[in-house]
């Protein structure tokens, strides 16, 4: 691992190749209530940022003191917004990107994936891979990314530990293999064997979870009778998942090949050192990115980085967009004025923040690998390049396939123009993909959507931020295609479908099933058609 110790060049200056080496920039993916929170939390916690300070476990508590940003959020209880923590372990910078939790925004997440070099896939022991864990997971195996596989709730009754190595092969199409093996199960989860150091660590919560739990070293030869089998029962099980799967390969993981599996208790703080020991230890570093023409960026390069999120209105205190934005290379000095690949226009990074839940924290400068928030960056995108020196693109962020639709029209006729900027703004920032036609006119665009709470945000910031309320009629389409070839000749309508423009200048048809799909391919068949995203 990295020295923690401050290096010659230090002194006269921050190295970038070492501090990008000793960065590991990470998301959690998750079905809604495996624990994601519960984990972030505890992985900070362990890292000292978040000191038993309020913001522990218990979801009334977080949800009053971490994301209470929007109204959707707090009625409903859901994390829709998205945050960056940053904490030191053991010498390693851990950049953990917060992922919103509910499937409805899983496009926020897929962005997310974007911007990180590793997830961390939590499974809830009870219910083994779920609808959201799967569409996450596809996602990341599309991107290439090294996925660490983390077996949460191990203090509740669960599936056996044997057969969830196992559905996680099958699942993942990667070899499994376990890094920890839980010695018990539910109430009689004792501790962990540490299969890398070759260690039974006995574990204890303190204070219900709100500190680390207490490790001890088990001998288990001075054991009573009962644990002692149990920590057998233990050691057998690993070795013949060990003899089944063979070693574990930082190669094999870092090439997506090989995912290890930890076991948890997030709740009580169990096995998330652990967790900790094998991100900064193993996951992969901050590295060279390639530009959308294949061109390698340093990360010792000049300055560049890319947006992956765009939000505004995050509280009443704070009514101003924040970019959110992966730095790829160089130097991120906060007051430095840099060019935005897809405008050519300069973007002056006056304000530059780090969230921490809803309070800010000023940034000075920032290396490859890190995530910072831009203030005032109203002119920014999803998907936009920012650099300094020599000129650099990366690859947009694709579009997930939307599965929801709604023609969005003002209440309010006087108030036409907040109409218009309430929509341009909700569709620059991805709240929801807009599409428009000649035939639907401007006062009349469709709102398209992955999940149908994404339409309520829209809605609530149409009437709060933009003083524009809207009426959404939903339309009964389920089906997407970019058109490929040919999208001249498409005609604006047709039975069960029509064709609409998206801002990026994509042409769009809707179908309301795969029937009148089909009928499309078989009437235009020189207008070729394209799957959106996933
Ligand atoms: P999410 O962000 O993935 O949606 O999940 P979250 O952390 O909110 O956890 C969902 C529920 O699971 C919470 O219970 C949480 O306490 C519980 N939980 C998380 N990790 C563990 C664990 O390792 N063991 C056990 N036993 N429970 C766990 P809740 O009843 O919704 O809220 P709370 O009042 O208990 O916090």
């Amino acid at each position: 691992m990295t020295a923690t110790t401050t290096s010659p060049e230090k002194a006269a200056g921050p190295d970038i190749r070492f501090e990008a080496g000793r960065r590991r920039t990470f998301a959690v993916i998750s079905h809604p209530d495996a624990g994601k929170s519960t984990l972030t939390e505890a992985l900070a916690l362990h890292a000292r940022l978040i000191q038993d300070a309020g913001v522990t476990h218990g979801k009334a508590s977080r949800h009053g003191t971490v994301s209470d940003w929007m109204g959707v959020e707090r009625d409903r209880g859901i994390s829709i917004s998205s945050a960056a923590l940053q904490f030191e372990h053991h010498g390693t910078v851990l950049n953990l990107v917060d992922t919103p939790g509910h499937a409805d925004f899983s496009e926020d997440t897929y962005r997310v994936l974007a911007a990180v070099d590793c997830a961390v896939m939590l499974i809830d022991a009870a219910k083994g891979f779920e609808p959201q864990t799967l569409k996450l997971l596809q996602v990341c195996k599309q991107r290439g990314l090294p996925i660490v596989t983390v077996i949460n709730k191990w203090d509740r009754p669960g599936l056996d530990a044997l057969e969830l190595i196992d559905e996680v092969g099958r699942r993942t199409d990667m070899l499994p293999v376990p890094l920890t093996w839980p010695a018990g199960s539910a109430d009689s989860f004792e501790g962990l064997i540490d299969l890398r150091h070759d260690q039974s660590i006995g574990l204890e919560a303190v204070e219900g979870g709100a500190l680390p739990a207490r490790e001890s070293d088990v001998s288990v030869s001075e054991l009573p009778d009962e644990s002692a089998a149990l920590w057998e029962a233990a050691e057998e099980s690993a070795e013949l998942v060990g003899s089944a799967n063979g070693g574990f390969s930082p190669e094999a993981f870092r090439a997506a090949e090989q995912t290890p599996v930890l076991f948890t208790a997030a709740a009580r703080n169990y096995g998330v050192r652990q967790l900790l020991d094998v991100i900064g230890e193993l996951a992969p570093p901050a590295v060279t990115r390639t530009s959308v023409h294949g061109e390698p960026r340093d990360v010792d390069s000049d300055f560049s980085g890319f947006v992956f999120k765009v939000q505004s209105g995050q509280n009443s205190a704070h009514r101003d967009h924040i970019a959110f934005m992966r730095i790829c290379s160089g130097m991120f000095e906060r007051g430095m004025v840099v060019t935005n690949a897809r405008t050519k226009k300069p973007f002056a990074t006056k304000y530059a923040h780090r969230m921490v839940g809803r309070s800010r924290q000023g940034v000075d400068t920032a290396c490859p690998g890190d995530v910072v928030g831009l203030v005032n960056a109203a002119s920014l995108r999803v998907g936009d390049t920012l650099y300094s020196g020599e000129p650099v693109e990366f690859a947009g962020i694709p579009h997930f396939a939307p599965e929801h639709f709604t023609v969005a029209r003002a209440l309010d006729p006087g108030r036409y123009k907040q109409f218009q900027r309430g929509i341009g703004q909700l569709e620059h920032e991805g709240v929801v993909q807009v599409f428009r036609s000649e035939r639907r006119g401007d006062q009349a665009p469709v709102l398209a959507a992955v999940g149908p709470l994404q339409f309520e945000v829209a809605e609530q910031r149409m009437r709060e931020e933009f003083g524009a309320p809207v009426k959404l009629e939903a339309l009964d389409y389920t089906l997407i295609r970019t058109l490929a070839e040919g999208a001249n000749t498409a005609p604006l309508s047709f039975r069960g479908g029509e064709t609409l423009h998206r801002g990026d200048g994509e042409v769009v048809a809707l179908f309301a099933d795969r029937f009148k799909l089909t009928h499309f391919d078989e009437d235009f068949p020189d207008v070729s058609m394209k799957v959106v995203g996933l």
